[in-house]
């Protein structure tokens, strides 16, 4: 008798000789793995399951499941979310650290303060959150921040600061930004908190 002669596709020796759990108890079925790629991700839900069982016991049971690792990721409230390929990535996503916000501020104070009326280098930041963009008194804006016609909202603020020149091009702003998003998130909130 013997096995039949013809390509099986995904049979079970071919989710269980994919092994992501490393446990390597199903060298018996090594070599039969012609599982196509696209087939990967979709199969390695079941092919864990089947790890599962192929390594039996009390092993599997502590052998970290993937699929259980990402629903707890997901579930967390995630300190730096990693939204898919062409997301955008919200603030409000974040949880933010305002005492952490003060010290990413330490970036801007050779050129910024919080006081009214103020200018440095740059405009004075005083109640920024929620400012419409060029309207200090007294500050000499370049024509693109002066007409960029943008409100600092959080949600803006946290764009604009990963890269000021690329948000707003022409900008005089000489800063490259904050390319850390929790960092960058924690700086805006702290910015919000200074609102009188
Ligand atoms: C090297 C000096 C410098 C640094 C450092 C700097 N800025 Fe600026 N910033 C400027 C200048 C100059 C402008 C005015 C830009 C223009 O007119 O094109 C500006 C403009 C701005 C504006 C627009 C204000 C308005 O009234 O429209 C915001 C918001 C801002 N900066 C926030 C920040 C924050 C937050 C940081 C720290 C992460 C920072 N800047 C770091 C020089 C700086």
């Amino acid at each position: 008798m013997g096995l039949p002669q013809r390509e099986v596709p995904l049979s079970m020796p071919d989710f269980v000789g994919y092994d992501p759990l490393g446990c390597g108890r199903n060298k018996l079925f090594r070599g039969h793995t012609t599982m196509k790629r696209n087939f990967l991700m979709g199969a390695a839900a079941l092919a864990s399951l089947a790890t599962l069982s192929a390594c039996g016991g009390n092993k599997a049971e502590q052998a970290p499941a993937p699929a259980a690792t990402e629903t707890a990721a997901a579930a967390a409230p995630a300190a730096t979310p990693e939204p898919a390929a062409g997301e955008k990535l919200e603030y409000a996503s974040f949880t933010t650290d305002v005492a952490a916000g003060e010290k990413v501020f330490a970036l801007c104070r050779s050129c910024h303060v919080l006081d009214d009326g103020v200018n440095r280098v740059g405009p004075s930041l005083y109640n920024v959150v929620g400012r419409a963009s060029g309207s200090v008194a007294g500050f000499s804006y370049s024509d693109a921040n002066k007409n960029s016609g943008v409100t600092w909202s959080e949600d803006v603020l946290f764009e604009y600061l990963k890269d000021p020149k690329g948000f707003m091009p022409g900008t005089k702003m000489a800063f490259p930004g904050i390319k850390d998003d929790q960092d960058r998130a924690n700086l805006v909130a702290y910015l919000a908190s200074t609102k009188k």
